[in-house]
């Protein structure tokens, strides 16, 4: 949930840990700093807040010159967010300096230890014990004194060290945390993920669990945990800075929103060969299976949910979708014929990684629908299908989102038909639904300056609930999460069906709601449901398919949305009530990129 970069070659690491950690941000935000070592001498600077904190004073401070250096940018989990707790950390000897990403679970009793060694700490972190186990184990080999401490850790890291012996040199080693290097011509770099760097370097070498990589400019030698050289494939990054960065949008959010078109086609299209779905990834024969299991966590949750509406309606197979957080714990009923599919935008999420470990210990088979390229999940899994979303910055997901919910499409499909559940006709009306979909999402688009205006008429409610049923109650998950995590508006999303077995009660005059009616089979229901919010003085924005005439005496607000075969409309519809999320939250004046309390990638539990 940290932001890691790490730097060594010829240039200013001042400039380029600070531009690198303003990319990282997103990763975490409640406080950072930045180490630079110049000779023997380590020197660093951290400060509460955001990047722009630190930078302002980092740029100030002569004393951080020098060619090599590591910065960080923090969620807190061990101790409140402050300069003493932001890192890096220095050890008492001031030999070494350490950011770390992630959680170390015996941290107690190593502190213990070393205090009774005789080591003081200054600070509430983990991430203290771990740079002072790391001088404790140092006798002049840094490599054997890293490796013997990664071996005492139990629990999650992804470090970046300097030791004041070793000038020019960074070292980068991880568990279950993600480390990228970056490799350039005369300076090389780490980070937590390639947006550290990538205006430096496309050329990357993943970092797998128990590794170690010492970092010069002109060379990087990656260990496993014995201490013996590995060799590692380079990987070619295939987008480009444009793609990590605002381009003219005032916010990432809106950004990613409008580039939902472009990225469901990309997830899409190179899985359409002459008009068939076709998944080069997926090795696997659907026939063995008895019932999928999707589990995943947040919006890739409620992604699950719409992708267990299709799977069970056209492939008639039995589907759950389980929050990863509960099943980790509940003793799945799971065997090999199982088909699980965990879910995930960062491929890093702690819950659903150790979901799918538990589902892989009872036999299952995981596939995952995963975004980033190389992360822990799509390693993790038996097979990987990526959404090619591009890189997703803003913390509430949008397009990683959209593109999960193809990838269910597409899946669905192609399991049905070799399920036998569809024949061909309808196998072909599909495929010509999934092709125009991008430019289903592009014409939904159009609908940002009316939303905008719904925006400035509720963004003052206090409460907003969201009803839907069906396809519509799992977009309603989503659309009340993406207001709640930006705006900070309470919001609930009910099956619209359950509102009279309690929640109508808080149903009162002026009380927004937004009713999500396009699974066209249940049209008549939802409409007495909206009936009897506003016989209790509700208003209510209805979102409907183009060509509903009858939802306009029904509502005080309609936005139409294209129409498209019901089982597609979730893809749609969510988009409007992500412009709506939006705008509400930029008239609260909200920090829409960076919502408070929140990190992009949830790696702790
Ligand atoms: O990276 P993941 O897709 O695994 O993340 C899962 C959730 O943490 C994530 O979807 C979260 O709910 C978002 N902030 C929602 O916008």
């Amino acid at each position: 949930m940290c932001g890691i970069i790490g730097f060594t070659g010829t240039g200013d690491a001042r400039g380029i840990i600070l531009d690198g950690l303003k990319r990282l941000e997103y990763r975490g935000y409640d406080s950072a700093g930045i180490a630079v070592q110049n000779g023997n001498e380590i020197n660093m600077v951290k400060a509460q807040g955001k990047v722009d904190n630190l930078i302002s004073i980092a740029e100030k401070n002569d004393k951080l010159i020098g060619t090599c250096g590591i910065g960080h940018t923090r969620w807190a989990t061990h101790g409140v967010p402050n300069d003493v707790n932001a890192h890096p950390h220095l050890s008492e000897d001031g030999k070494f300096a350490l950011v770390h990403n992630g959680i170390i679970e015996n941290q107690l009793e190593i502190k213990e230890r070393l205090i009774k060694k005789g080591m003081t700490f200054k600070s509430d972190t983990d991430t203290e014990v771990m740079v002072q186990l790391l001088s404790y184990n140092y006798d002049g080999d840094i490599k054997k004194a890293i490796l013997k401490t990664m071996s005492e850790i139990v629990g999650s890291f992804g470090i970046g060290v300097l030791c004041a012996d070793n000038p020019g040199i960074v070292y980068t080693a991880k568990v279950a945390s993600p480390i990228v290097i970056g490799l350039g011509v005369g300076e090389n770099y780490f980070g937590s993920d390639i947006t550290a760097f990538i205006n430096h370097t496309k050329n990357v070498i993943d970092l797998d669990d128990n590794e170690l990589a010492e970092v010069s400019k002109d060379k990087v030698t990656i260990y496993n945990y014995k201490g013996e050289e590995v060799k590692k494939s380079i990987r070619k990054v295939t987008w480009d800075i444009a793609a990590a960065e605002k381009s003219g949008y005032e916010h990432f959010m809106l950004k990613e929103i409008m580039e939902q078109p472009a990225a469901i086609k990309a997830t899409i299209e190179p899985r359409i060969k002459d008009d068939k779905i076709v998944f080069d990834e997926l090795n696997i024969d659907i026939k063995k299976f008895d019932r999928v299991l999707i589990t995943a966590c947040g919006s890739a949750y409620y992604a699950g949910c719409v992708g267990k509406n299709v799977i069970e309606k056209i492939c008639r197979l039995h589907t759950s979708a389980e929050v990863a957080s509960e099943l980790r714990y509940s003793d799945p009923m799971i065997d090999e014929k199982t088909l699980v599919i965990a879910v995930s935008q960062s491929g890093e999420t702690a819950d659903t990684i150790a979901a799918m470990k538990e589902a892989k210990s009872k036999g299952a088979v995981v596939l995952a629908i995963v975004n980033v390229v190389g992360s822990t999940i799509a390693k993790l899994a038996d097979y990987a299908i990526y959404t090619w979303a591009g890189p997703e910055i803003a913390v509430a997901t949008t397009k990683g989102y959209t593109t999960q919910i193809a990838v269910f499409y597409m899946f669905a499909i192609w399991a049905a038909k070799q399920l036998g559940k569809i024949d061909d006709k309808k196998y072909v009306e599909y495929i010509q639904d999934i092709k125009r979909l991008p430019e289903r999402a592009q014409r939904t688009l159009d609908l940002n300056t009316k939303v905008q205006k719904l925006a400035d008429k509720y963004f003052h409610n206090k409460s907003i609930f969201f009803i839907g049923r069906y396809f519509d109650y799992a977009v309603c998950l989503e659309g009340s999460l993406k207001l709640k995590e930006i705006s900070y508006i309470h919001s609930e999303a009910y099956a619209a069906g359950e509102l009279k077995h309690g929640t109508i009660a808080l149903i009162e005059e002026g009380r927004l709601v937004v009713a999500v009616c396009c699974y066209e089979p249940l049209l008549d229901k939802i409409i007495s449901n909206i009936q009897q919010v506003k016989a209790r003085g509700a208003e209510v924005l209805a979102l409907a398919m183009e060509d509903n005439k009858k939802i306009f005496k029904e509502a005080d607000d309609v936005l139409l949305v294209p129409k498209t075969d019901d089982i597609f409309m979730p893809i749609i519809e969510i988009i409007p009530l992500q412009l709506f999320a939006y705008y509400v939250a930029k008239n609260n004046k909200c920090d829409i990129d960076k919502p408070k309390n929140l990190a992009k990638s949830v790696t702790v539990e």
